[in-house]
């Protein structure tokens, strides 16, 4: 069976790179216009380059999730360009810890919980009215394996995406009845640039980490962007508040 899209119009925060990238990608492959947004604007160009090089349809807004007057500024632009929004992925994060709990500062813990516990409200907040006057729609926030237990020496990116999923459960039960449907997905190590940058000095250390995942690799951008089609689809209306690890088996163990 394939995945079924009712809507016509996607919003990807955090477009730049990465996961953001790949969905943006799977979104217009499926015929949707996408909007790209984040605060890197030339990675985020990058991505509408590559969705028009294949035929679809995309532009970027620049946009620091982290301001109440920018993510406003952003649904205006999702809707000056194509009159609606039906699906948005509030994918934006930032993973900047080194140390345990003890060693972390102010300065870090505001910095992760702006972006990626503040940034996911705002949007949310801003999306919501949006959805309500259409009449639905589908929101998927980027939590994390993070999310659902422990993070050695991540500790205030753990609280973070521990309370993106207490955001997407809320919001779901909260509009269920207006459908209007949240989940988050929840990735286990995937291979992106900052993990590249971070094990490409030390192999021993990315040949650990591979086995922390039961199917013995880490994952793909791709296999996020999947689970992130999946959940906005039609074929996933009975779907809400859920929080998806997509982890090669991770949080199983
Ligand atoms: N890569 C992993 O292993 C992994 C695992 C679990 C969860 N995640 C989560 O997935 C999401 C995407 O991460 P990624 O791995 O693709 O990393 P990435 O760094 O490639 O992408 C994150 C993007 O968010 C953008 N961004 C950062 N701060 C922003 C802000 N204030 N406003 C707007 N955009 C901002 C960055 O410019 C970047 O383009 C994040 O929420 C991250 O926490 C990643």
């Amino acid at each position: 069976m394939s995945m079924t899209f009712s809507g016509q119009v996607a919003l990807v925060t955090g477009g730049a790179a990465g996961i953001g990238r790949a969905t943006a990608l799977a979104f217009a492959a499926e015929g949707l216009k996408v909007v790209v947004s984040d605060v890197d604007a030339a990675g985020g160009e990058g991505t509408v380059e590559l969705i028009r090089a294949a035929g679809g349809e995309a532009r970027f807004v620049r946009c620091d999730v982290t301001r109440d007057a920018e993510v406003k500024a952003l649904m205006e632009a999702v809707i000056a360009a194509y009159g609606r929004l039906d699906y948005a992925f509030n994918n934006a994060g930032i993973e900047i810890e080194k140390g345990k709990l003890a060693e972390g500062s102010e300065a870090e813990f505001d910095a992760i919980m702006g972006v990626n516990v503040k940034g996911v409200w705002l949007c949310m907040k801003h999306q919501i009215p949006l959805l309500l006057a259409q009449g639905g729609g589908a929101i998927v926030n980027t939590a994390s394996v993070a999310g659902l237990g422990a993070a050695p020496k991540m500790s205030i990116y753990a609280a973070s995406k521990h309370a993106v999923i207490g955001l997407t459960k809320s919001a779901a039960v909260e509009y269920a009845k207006k459908k209007i449907r949240v989940n988050a997905v929840c990735p286990a190590v995937i291979d992106t640039d900052m993990f590249r940058r971070a094990y490409e000095a030390d192999p021993k250390k990315a040949e650990f980490v591979a086995t922390m995942h039961p199917v013995g690799r880490i994952g793909k951008v791709e296999e996020i962007a999947t689970a992130v089609l999946y959940l906005c689809c039609d074929n996933a209306a009975f779907t809400t508040g859920h929080a998806l690890a997509v982890d090669g088996g991770a949080t199983a163990i």
